[in-house]
C-alpha cells in the first residue's frame, strides 16, 4: 500500500543536524570508480534507491562493489575497457541521473544494452541525451525509455552546443567522450552542476574548461582514489526552509556541499530575507563544504530570474513553499525544465498549494505565488520525492494537519527523511494508505 505523510504544525527547531550524502556526487563516484584502474573508497555515499539503481547496473556489468557500512563503500574498478555485457535490461527505477549518465557510458561499450525505468522515468524526455549521442555515432532509436543501445560503435567526438541547461546531458557526453575518437566539446547555455568535471579531475582524468566550453579526449584513464561526499544541499533544503519559516528556530546543518553551481536556494532565500550563514567553509577533495546556520526570519516575495533556475533546479518545490509563506508575491520565469522532472513540478505544486489555500498560477512557463497562510488539507505528491518533502514542510507551518499522499519515492533521495525530521521534534508520521 502506498505511503502517506501526516504533517502537523510544529514548534521551533534547534540544534545540530546532518543530512545524507549528495545524490549527484554519489552516482558519479560509482560510475567513475567502476571504470577506474584500481580501487576507490567512498565515504558519505548516499544509500538511496536511485544510487542503488546505478550500483546494481554497474554490478550487472562485472563491477564488484563492497559495502562496509551504508555510507561507506569500496569499488573494485574494472578499468576503462573492463565492463562486460549485462545479462538483463538495466532497471533505472525512478532515477533520471542513472538513465542519462549510463546512456553515455553504455553508448561507448562493445556490447548492446537496454535501460528502462518506472512509470515516471519512462515518460521523461530522453531525446535530449539520445540526439547528441547519436551525433557521436551511438545509433540509439529516438524516443522515451526503454532505451536500446546497440553498442559496438566507434564514437566520434563532436562539438555540441547544448540547447538546454542539463548537467545530466553534459555528464552523459563527458562519459562517452572518455571513449570517443578526437575531442568531445560541450558548450553549456548556462552553468549547471559541475560534479562530473570535478570528479573526473579527482580520478586524474584531464579535461579542459574555458568559460562555457568543456573539452575531453579519450587518451587517458581514470585512476582509483578516495572520495568523501558532502551532505546533499538538495536534502538540506527542506530543513533550511523549515528553520527559516518556523518562528524561534535556530538550526546548524553540518557538512553540506556548497558547490556554487548548487547554491541557488541559499541566494534566493537570502534575497527573500532569510538569515543563513555559511560557516567553516572547507573542501572535500574538490567539492566545497560548509556548516549552514539558519535562523527564523520573516520572508518577502521576489522575482526569481530565469538565469537562476539551473542553480536551484531541484529546490523549486520547497522554494514555492517558502514563497507561499512570504509576504507579497513571488514570480518565477523560464521554469519550463520543472515540467520534465519526476512529475510536472509546476502543475503538481500549484495544485497542492491551491488545496492548502494559497493563490498560485502558471502562465506558460512562468509561475506566480501570492504569500498567505497555509491551511490544512490533503495534497498528492504523485510519487515525486521532492514534492512530498516540500509539502511535509508546509504542514509544519500550516494552520491544521496536512496529509500528503503517495510519498513512497522519498527514499530515492532521502531514505531517513521522517526519522531526520522527528529528530528535530518536527510533528510528522508516515502511514500506509488505500489507493
Ligand atoms: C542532476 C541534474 C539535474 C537535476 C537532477 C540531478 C545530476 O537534472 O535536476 O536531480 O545529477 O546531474 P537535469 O540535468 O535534467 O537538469
Amino acid at each position: 500500500m502506498p505511503l502517506q505523510f501526516i504533517s502537523k504544525p510544529s514548534s521551533a527547531i534547534q540544534g545540530d543536524f546532518i543530512v545524507p550524502g549528495d545524490k549527484s556526487i554519489s552516482h558519479r563516484s560509482l560510475i567513475l570508480g567502476s571504470i577506474a584502474q584500481g580501487t576507490t573508497t567512498i565515504r558519505g555515499f548516499l544509500p538511496s534507491s536511485d544510487c542503488q539503481a546505478t550500483a546494481t547496473a554497474l554490478e550487472s556489468m562485472g563491477v564488484r562493489i563492497e559495502r562496509f557500512q551504508e555510507d561507506q563503500i569500496l569499488i573494485h574498478g574494472v578499468g576503462k575497457y573492463g565492463l562486460i555485457a549485462p545479462k538483463n535490461p538495466i532497471n533505472c527505477g525512478n532515477s533520471g541521473t542513472s538513465m542519462r549518465l549510463l546512456s553515455g557510458l553504455l553508448s561507448a561499450q562493445p556490447f548492446s544494452s537496454s535501460l528502462y525505468g518506472d512509470n515516471s522515468l519512462n515518460k521523461r524526455p530522453m531525446d535530449r541525451v539520445i540526439n547528441p549521442l547519436n551525433l557521436m555515432g551511438a545509433g540509439i532509436i529516438e524516443g522515451k525509455a526503454p532505451i536500446f543501445i546497440p553498442g559496438g560503435k566507434t564514437l566520434k567526438g563532436i562539438e555540441y552546443k547544448m540547447p538546454i541547461a542539463s548537467a545530466q546531458v553534459k555528464s552523459a557526453l563527458l562519459l562517452s567522450g572518455i571513449y570517443a575518437q578526437g575531442s568531445t566539446v560541450i558548450i553549456e547555455p548556462e552553468p549547471t552542476r559541475d560534479h562530473t568535471e570535478k570528479m573526473l579531475e579527482t580520478f586524474s582524468y584531464p579535461i579542459k574548461k574555458i568559460g562555457p566550453k568543456i573539452t575531453i579526449q579519450s587518451h587517458s584513464n581514470c585512476l582509483g582514489c578516495d572520495i568523501a561526499i558532502p551532505g546533499d544541499i538538495s536534502s538540506a533544503a527542506f530543513f533550511i526552509v523549515a528553520a527559516s519559516l518556523i518562528p524561534g528556530s535556530k538550526l546548524l546543518i553540518k557538512n553540506v556541499g556548497v558547490n556554487p553551481t548548487r547554491t541557488g536556494l541559499i541566494e534566493i532565500l537570502k534575497q527573500m530575507g532569510a538569515k543563513i550563514s555559511i560557516n567553516n567553509l572547507r573542501n572535500y577533495g574538490l567539492e566545497p563544504v560548509a556548516d549552514l546556520q539558519i535562523e527564523y526570519s520573516p520572508l518577502k516575495g521576489m522575482v526569481i530570474p530565469a538565469a537562476w533556475v539551473p542553480n536551484a533546479i531541484d529546490e523549486f518545490p520547497i522554494i514555492f513553499i517558502a514563497a507561499a509563506c512570504a509576504e507579497g508575491e513571488t514570480i518565477l520565469s523560464g521554469a519550463a525544465e520543472l515540467r520534465y522532472k519526476e512529475t510536472d513540478r509546476l502543475a503538481v505544486m500549484i495544485a497542492g498549494l491551491k488545496r492548502l489555500g494559497i493563490q498560485a498560477q502558471d502562465y506558460q512557463d512562468d509561475l506566480r505565488i501570492i504569500g498567505g497562510a497555509i491551511q490544512g488539507g490533503e495534497v498528492d505528491s504523485h510519487q515525486d520525492h521532492r514534492i512530498a518533502m516540500a509539502f511535509a514542510v508546509a504542514g509544519f507551518i500550516a494552520k491544521e494537519t496536512v496529509i500528503i499522499k503517495n510519498c513512497d519515492q522519498v527514499a530515492t533521495s532521502f531514505p531517513n527523511f521522517i526519522q531526520s525530521a522527528k529528530s528535530l521534534k518536527l510533528n510528522i508520521e508516515e502511514i500506509e494508505h488505500e489507493i
